[in-house]
């Protein structure tokens, strides 16, 4: 009940009547029974029933940070003008804001952060020309190839339907069917599986993107965000002793030290390539399991992104925002890479179901451009995007008035090389799904390396025998030390696998096959 002099804002309902008494409901006498036309008290629990929307159905768990972030206008030395028209990068000092959703991929929304998971890092900028989402992850590699699959991968790492526990099994009962899982598998099970905080992790684009310039010509891109703090990892052991006090210990690292003032940074370093087949290469630029190496497509500095602000509510700003693959602005364009394109209409679907259609106009997500569409009414429309003008018109074209098309000739370039093909379900024609893998376990140090084979064995040792052999297979397939190490943890030699041959799905290269017939 309110003391006499308390001037604090007075409580009311959503129809903005005063309430003067919060604590009691209404009844008849003071023991009930309780009254239905009690409005305030039926408002108030049919919110509270209604104040979850669904969590996301990957990432559930994540935190939003704020900032900016500022170009450097080159490319290494390169004038960016030369590679991307996006205004975003065009000028040295020039800033954009930005929001980053840093998330766990598998756990539910109160799930521990310091599981084995790869780290979503998906940063949202408003630009001048709308919102550019750049949703990448830590690990710079993915599971799958082909975003058919995803379904599949999602439900092999999430728990099991009947139990809801996570189980290993499952898991490397769908990786050993899956051998371009390999790359990714190898970082996922190294520390690098459980980075240290959000703070201490790199970011990559992943999927291969394009950079147009002003005359349309296209290069192939890639991106990475290094952090200036530098990349910390937890051990097994180290993530057991923090969950055994703490879940959440990521974001509240994260919210802390914006909180005191220390601002994590990020710089953004791009790598390029012709935007044609690449067939000396070894692997296909648009197959997500692989990495483009570093001495050949040299990564250079583009601009760095500072986080110097945290979500004033958790609900507004962090479930409710939505990134997407789909949301480039001019000047940057999609690859033809086919993860990519399943990307893009996967996001907002999910979030036109998990927020509603109109999610676009909520604070967090709406572009700090101007917004006019046509795009008219549904559920919780909050207001009409037409710009302001002729309310009447929502058409196009139209004599009358309403909104036009831009006239700027750069939106009408044709970019990009020429398509030709037949309609197909195919694999990309390079596959090579374990040369990458074998070369990142050989670039561990001793460590990593004890670390990865320790996980592995943990893990797969739960797995049946055929699903163990399987993977001992691919493991010798990609490093003959990766294969004898888990293999001996595992009581499986290169002899016992060598019969198993490829996979009938796979089309092994020459080279692999003969790699396969001699074995460890
Ligand atoms: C979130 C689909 C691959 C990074 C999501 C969500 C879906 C999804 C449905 C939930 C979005 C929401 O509820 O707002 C897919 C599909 C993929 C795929 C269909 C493959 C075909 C990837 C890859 C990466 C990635 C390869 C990393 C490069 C993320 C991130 C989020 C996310 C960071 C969280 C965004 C946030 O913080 O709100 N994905 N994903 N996804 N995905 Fe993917």
């Amino acid at each position: 009940m309110a003391e006499p002099n308390d001037d604090r804002e007075v409580l009311t309902t959503r129809q903005g009547h005063p309430v003067s008494n919060n604590q009691f409901t209404r009844t008849v006498g003071p023991r009930g029974p309780a009254t239905l036309e009690n409005y305030q008290f039926l408002e108030k629990i049919s919110h509270f029933d209604r104040e979850r929307i669904p969590e996301r159905v990957v990432h559930a768990r994540g935190k939003v940070a704020f900032g900016y972030f500022e170009a450097t206008g080159t490319w290494g030395d390169t004038p960016i003008a030369e590679l991307t028209r996006a205004k975003l990068f065009s000028e040295k000092g020039k800033r954009t804001d930005v929001a980053i959703r840093f998330s766990t991929v598998i756990g539910g929304r109160d799930s521990s952060e310091v599981n084995r998971d790869p780290r979503g890092f998906a940063v949202k900028f408003y630009t001048e020309d709308g919102n550019w989402d750049l949703v990448g992850n830590n690990l710079g590699v993915f599971f799958i190839r082909d975003a058919i699959k995803f379904p599949d991968v999602i439900h092999a790492l999430k728990p099991d339907p009947v139990t809801f526990h996570q189980e290993p099994a499952r898991i490397f009962d769908f990786m050993s069917q899956t051998p371009e899982s390999m790359h990714m598998l190898v970082n996922l099970f190294s520390p690098r599986g459980i980075p240290a905080s959000y703070r201490h992790q790199q970011g990559f684009g992943v999927n291969t993107y394009r950079w147009v310039n002003a005359e349309g010509v296209t290069h192939l891109v890639k991106y990475h965000w290094i952090p200036k703090a530098g990349v910390q990892s937890l051990t097994e052991e180290d993530a057991a002793a923090i969950q055994a006090h703490e879940v959440g210990h990521a974001s509240m690292d994260l919210h802390t030290a914006i909180d005191r003032g220390d601002y994590p940074e990020w710089d953004l370093l791009v790598q390029v390539m012709t935007d044609e087949e690449h067939p000396e290469l070894g692997f296909d630029p648009l197959d997500d399991t692989k990495v483009w190496p570093e001495n050949e497509f040299p990564p250079k500095k583009v601009g760095t992104m500072v986080l110097n602000r945290n979500v004033s509510n958790h609900h507004t700003e962090n479930e409710q925002i939505a990134f997407g693959t789909g949301v480039l602005v001019d000047g940057l364009e999609f690859s033809d890479d086919k993860m990519l394109v399943g990307r893009t209409f996967s996001y907002s679907d999910t979030q036109r179901y998990r927020v509603g259609p109109n999610y676009l106009q909520l604070p967090v997500n709406a572009p700090k451009a101007p917004v006019r569409t046509n795009q008219r009414d549904g559920e919780m429309a909050y207001y009409v995007d037409s710009g302001g003008e002729s309310p009447h018109i929502n058409y196009e074209p139209s004599l009358d008035g309403g909104l036009r098309e831009a006239r700027d000739p750069s939106y009408e370039l044709d970019v990009g090389p020429e398509l030709r093909g037949r309609l197909t379900r195919s694999q990309l024609p390079i596959t090579n799904d374990y040369e990458q893998a074998g070369q990142r376990f050989q670039l561990m140090e001793d460590w990593e390396k004890d670390d990865l084979v320790k996980n592995f064995v943990d893990n797969i040792g739960q797995a049946s025998r055929g699903v163990q052999e399987r993977m001992v297979w691919h493991f010798f397939m990609c490093d003959d030390e990766l294969g004898r190490r888990v293999g001996d943890g595992l009581g499986i030699t290169a002899d016992d696998v060598r019969d198993l041959g490829p996979l009938a799905s796979q089309q092994l290269s020459e080279a692999e096959l003969e790699r396969a017939r001699n074995l460890g």
